[in-house]
């Protein structure tokens, strides 16, 4: 997507500095545009902790990246096992953030095309490969899955007679949760250029407001009319008519459709649900996760530190970025970071192949290479 005319993906390799990776600084945003080098797989793991890079999709990548890196180290170096480094750094990868399955996905494909090679060497030349290989891919999916989901704002549109389109979302599923495009608001962006009039309600996302931050921030970018909304919003605007269809990213949807995504997304499903409003989880086919089934019992729910609640970040008069504390000194506070809406609260998965029930069923018709038995 552009950022002031420029084209830019979320990460890439330096063009002139072998073994150094660029990112934008997501922490930085919307106040400054920071593109940060990354030239290690601790540099990365940093980074993905820390959210300077996030998204479920845009993790995977970062891993795959960090990993590539770790074999640039090795390969530099010379010296030691170089196989035991990358198992070594790949085990610190998968352990940054445990809900969103495309990061341990995409390390153990790397792992596994690093366990083919016979040398360091051959293991950079073949990861660094995989890792552009990873992120071309995720912006196809990305491309598709708005083809896809924009039938969805279209026939609404037709519906209301040309009369904008309201689709909520939370947190931030845009294209810099992912490497390009976005996954929820890829049909957005879609609907957009195609001269369809959608209008977004954001919710802010606490505590990190990725909504606010992130969110407002591209949609602005590419200059898609939107709303702000706090997080409890979004109830009252449903039952008064004011959102025709929801669209969420999803960390890790189980076999049986059940998906995890930013804590208060299951809320805002219940209010859909109450309201007849359409509520679709939208992810590319790198966030499923085929070996789980009950999303509510079996995802990994990541906690956070206690300081993401109790304190807020913004720009002040001055035109300072400041961090401020909102609650009495030594209040605890809980940081979930996501919940999980089960299938039957969801009317549907967009994904690149299309759009299915949220169950085995839905998904296995979409994906037949996973039924059991089928070879392909
Ligand atoms: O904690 P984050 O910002 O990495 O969480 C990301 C999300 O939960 C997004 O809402 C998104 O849907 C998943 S990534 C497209």
């Amino acid at each position: 997507m552009k950022v002031g005319g420029t084209h830019y993906r979320t990460i890439w390799p330096h063009p002139e500095r072998e073994g150094v990776v660029q990112i934008i600084d997501q922490r930085q945003l919307p106040h400054r545009f920071v593109v940060e080098d990354i030239g290690s797989a601790e540099g990365m793991a940093t980074a993905i902790r820390d959210m300077h890079v996030r998204g479920a999709p845009l993790i995977g990548a970062a891993a795959a990246w960090g990993l590539a890196l770790a074999a640039s180290a090795a390969a530099s170096e010379a010296a030691g096992d170089w196989c035991e480094r990358l198992l070594r750094a790949g085990g610190r990868l998968k352990a940054t953030r445990p809900t969103a399955v495309n990061l341990a996905w995409a390390v153990d494909h790397l792992l596994a095309v690093a366990q083919t090679c016979g040398s360091a060497d051959e293991a950079w030349a073949r990861l660094r490969a995989e890792a552009r290989r990873i992120c071309d891919e995720d912006v196809e999916a990305c491309a598709a899955i708005g083809r896809h989901g924009l039938q969805l704002i279209r026939e609404i549109s037709v519906r209301k007679g040309g009369v904008p389109v309201n689709v909520l979302t939370h947190c931030n599923a845009g294209w810099l949760a992912c490497v390009d495009h976005g996954t929820a608001t890829a049909p957005i962006y879609a609907a957009h250029d195609a001269g369809i009039a959608v209008h977004v309600w954001v919710d802010e996302t606490r505590p990190r407001n990725q909504g606010a931050r992130l969110t407002a921030w591209e949609l602005g970018m590419h200059g898609v009319p939107h709303t702000l909304v706090p997080d409890n919003a979004g109830g009252h605007l449903m039952q008064h008519g004011m959102v025709d269809l929801c669209l969420v990213g999803a960390d890790r949807v189980t076999r049986r459709g059940d998906a995890a995504n930013k804590i208060g997304t299951y809320l805002k499903a219940l209010a859909a649900a109450d309201n007849h409003v359409p509520f679709y989880a939208v992810l590319p086919a790198s966030s499923i996760d085929w070996s789980l089934a009950d999303g509510v019992r079996e995802i990994p729910i990541e906690s956070r530190a206690e300081d993401e609640v109790r304190f807020i970040e913004g720009l002040d008069a001055d035109g300072q970025v400041r961090s401020v504390r909102i609650c009495p000194e030594g209040t605890r506070a809980a940081n979930y970071g996501f919940d999980v809406t089960p299938g039957r609260r969801l009317a549907g998965l967009v994904t690149e192949r299309g759009i299915c029930p949220a169950s085995e069923e839905g998904l296995l018709s979409l994906f037949p290479e996973r039924r059991a038995g089928v070879v392909v």
